[in-house]
């Protein structure tokens, strides 16, 4: 098994983890393709575990359509994005919760889930008003591959690719690297092979991504930790408190912290003067 007979170390044994760079400025993306994977599953815990680092943490519910991020955390959010993009501010949206903020989306708005360019930029606009406060955004990319879920994906410093071993979620992680590397031109992308059973089946979901991008893409794939398959993960997000908070010692938990470790030390630092800011920038100059 992946992480249940390691030693552990001090590093993974809790929240107190001394960090690479905790404080620097940077915006993570969760996608996939594929519905169901774990994308929001990890991008709350890792949001959580940054904040438990010292970074202020943002978490962004881009999945506008089936928003899940407030369930997961266990919160009711009064407004949301819809909200703000008809003009409420921004301020009334955001919850506090578990150590990060939350800018929530709305279960069910298919308003936007397919919403229009200016209503996207809209959106954009709200969350770039927010990065000054926040080293750190979590961004929970919906599944699929439509401009939505290309351009907050694209746009990120780190984009994270979740995806299982089934031949579904495989195909699908290789469309959304496809659609990422073509049409947004990112050169690098993060593989977090998820729900393994087996440390080889982990690195069989790198290893098939890799040969098919070696093969036609322009794109380096680096693979982050995989995180197990662990019932606590579905334990956790029934009573709304994340794994990592729920159910430290758990492997999932123990494997989503040092995820958070890896990134830190295989990612280029940003060496932009204000990652999140130019991210948003560049999205909006387009
Ligand atoms: N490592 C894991 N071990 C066990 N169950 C997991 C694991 N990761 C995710 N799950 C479970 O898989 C289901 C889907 O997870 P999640 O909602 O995070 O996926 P998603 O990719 O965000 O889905 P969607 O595309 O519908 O938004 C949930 O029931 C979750 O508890
Ligand atoms: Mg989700």
């Amino acid at each position: 098994m992946i992480s249940g007979s390691k030693q552990r170390s001090a590093e993974d044994s809790g929240g107190d983890i001394i960090a690479l760079h905790p404080r620097r400025e940077r915006v993570i993306a969760l996608t996939g393709g594929k519905g169901g994977v774990g994308k929001s599953t990890i991008a709350v815990n890792l949001a959580v575990t940054y904040a438990a680092r010292g970074a202020e943490t943002l978490a962004v519910d881009a999945d506008l359509g089936m928003a899940d991020l407030n369930l997961l955390l266990g919160v009711a959010p009064k407004k949301n994005l819809l909200d703000i993009i008809n003009g409420a501010k921004v301020d009334e949206a955001l919850v506090s919760c578990h150590g990060i903020s939350l800018l929530p989306a709305l279960n069910g708005s298919f308003a936007l889930e397919s919403m229009s360019e200016s209503r996207r930029r809209a959106a954009f606009d709200a969350i770039e008003s927010l990065s000054s406060r926040f080293e750190t955004l979590v961004i929970d990319v919906a599944a699929g591959l439509g401009a939505n879920q290309t351009e907050f994906a694209g746009a990120a410093s780190e984009v994270l690719i979740v995806a299982t071993s089934e031949a579904l979620s495989l195909a699908d992680a290789y469309a959304c690297l496809k659609v990422l590397a073509l049409r947004q031109g990112i050169k690098t992308a993060y593989i977090v092979p998820n729900r393994v059973r087996s440390e080889a089946e982990g690195e069989e979901v790198f290893s098939r991504l890799q040969s098919l991008v070696a093969r036609f893409l322009d794109l380096e794939l680096i693979c982050l930790p995989a995180i197990p398959y662990d019932r606590r993960v579905n334990e956790s997000g029934a009573t709304g408190v994340p794994l990592v908070r729920a159910y430290p010692d758990s492997p999932a938990a123990r494997a989503i912290r040092l995820l958070a470790r890896r990134l830190d030390t295989v990612a280029v630092p940003d060496t932009r003067g204000n990652a999140t800011r130019s991210f948003w920038k560049g999205i909006l100059a387009e």
